[in-house]
């Protein structure tokens, strides 16, 4: 599939969204944040959770079932433990507010465990785990999302694409970043192939008797994704333990919606109310020495030699590295065509006159 890029400059994409946000009536700080995020899952690749994904906040925020105005508040706290109710807020505003306090109680006290409840639909996982790795600690954050997953052996969407991140530092700047979602793959490629005509992948979904398709439509109607691993012969129950697991942290720590109970994707209907979690751990309570051997064993991978010698072994978070390298090689953030297109029409269907620039097509 061969389709036009145009280059964006990272500024040009951070101040559409926040003007966009603004302009539906957004909290000028809560528009930056989620500005921020969603720049930041753009620069890292991962498209699925970025501009891309503005026309939902939009909406959401246009039927009056995500808030506007306001702030997070701690229901309950210990040393090292908190829950907050995000108040209905935008997702990263919930989970900036989050992560901050696991960072703080992190640096007295070695760990801290943060969970929300009341909250929304939050951009790249990790992005919050990186604030910590930024702080030179480890980091993990998890959320519930609306069902699109059959769980090994049924038949119904009960689980979200639950994405697990976690970031661990090494010396200078490096480090270890799994930031994953718990399904085999993003309900958006299941999607770009139905456009297209073509078939997926086998262990992409499942139809609605959930036996494995590899007909798009048949696992966006009534079918749905299957965890990662696959079917059960190629471990696809251990993907489905995951996605629990993050239900484990989430909606069961925080009493937020959980499973089969969150609204279904799409669907603005009712507040979300999310449960996620955010985790800090100071190595430095731990064995000296942490930030080595986390060099050594990034540097032990990515010295290996590889099966196919145009592919070197890379270590979680370097494609994301990557391709903030070629960000910065083009001197901007390069997307599809089609999507500034259809993003400027969104922006101006609720009048907004300065849209991102299309004319920086490159090939
Ligand atoms: N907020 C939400 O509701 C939600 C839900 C699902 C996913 N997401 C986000 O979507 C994004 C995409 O998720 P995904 O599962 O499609 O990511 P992905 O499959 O592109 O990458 C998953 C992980 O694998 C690593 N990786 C990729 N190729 C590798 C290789 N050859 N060797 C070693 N490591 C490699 C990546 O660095 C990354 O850590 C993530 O940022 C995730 O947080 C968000």
């Amino acid at each position: 599939m061969s389709v036009t890029r145009c280059l964006v400059a990272q500024e040009e994409v951070q101040k559409f969204i926040e003007k966009c946000m603004l302009t539906v009536g957004t909290r000028a700080s809560h528009a930056r944040s989620l500005a921020e995020v969603l720049v930041e899952g753009d620069k890292r690749g991962h498209y699925s959770h970025g501009l891309n994904r503005m026309d939902l906040y939009i909406k959401e925020i246009k039927a009056g079932i995500c808030a506007k105005d306001g702030e997070p508040v701690v229901e309950r706290e210990s040393a090292a433990t908190a829950l907050v109710d995000g108040r209905n807020l935008l997702g990263p505003v919930v989970g900036n507010f989050c992560m901050s306090l696991a960072l703080r109680k992190a640096r007295d006290v070695g760990i801290g465990w943060v969970v929300a409840r009341g909250s929304n639909h939050y951009g790249i996982a990790g992005y919050y785990a990186l604030q910590a790795v930024k702080e030179n600690m480890i980091g993990m954050s998890f959320t519930n999302t609306s069902p699109l997953v059959v769980p090994t052996r049924a038949k119904e969407c009960t689980l979200g694409t639950n994405p697990i991140s976690v970031g661990a530092p090494a010396k200078d700047g490096d480090s270890f970043v799994l930031d994953m979602a718990t399904s085999a793959v993003a309900l958006g490629k299941v999607e770009l192939h139905d456009r297209s005509g073509l078939s997926i992948p086998e262990g992409w979904g499942c139809d609605a008797q959930g036996r494995l398709s590899t007909e798009p439509s048949q696992v966006l109607q009534g079918g749905g994704l299957v965890p990662v691993g696959g079917s059960e012969t190629t471990g696809g129950y251990k993907g489905y333990g995951l996605g629990m697991m993050v239900e484990v942290f989430c909606g069961m720590l925080a009493g937020s919606q959980y499973s089969r109970h969150i609204r279904t994707w799409r669907v603005t209907d009712r507040a979300a109310n999310l449960g996620q979690c955010f985790v800090a751990i100071n190595p430095e309570n731990f064995a000296p020495g942490f930030n080595d051997r986390m060099s050594d064993l990034l540097s032990l991978h990515r010295s290996l030699e590889p099966a196919e010698p145009e592919k070197p072994v890379l270590v979680p978070g370097d494609p994301e590295r990557l391709h903030e390298e070629e960000c910065r090689s083009l001197g901007g953030i390069p997307y599809h065509l089609s999507v500034v297109n259809y993003m400027n029409d969104v922006a101006k269907s609720i009048g907004v006159t300065s849209l991102l620039p299309a004319d920086r097509v490159i090939h």
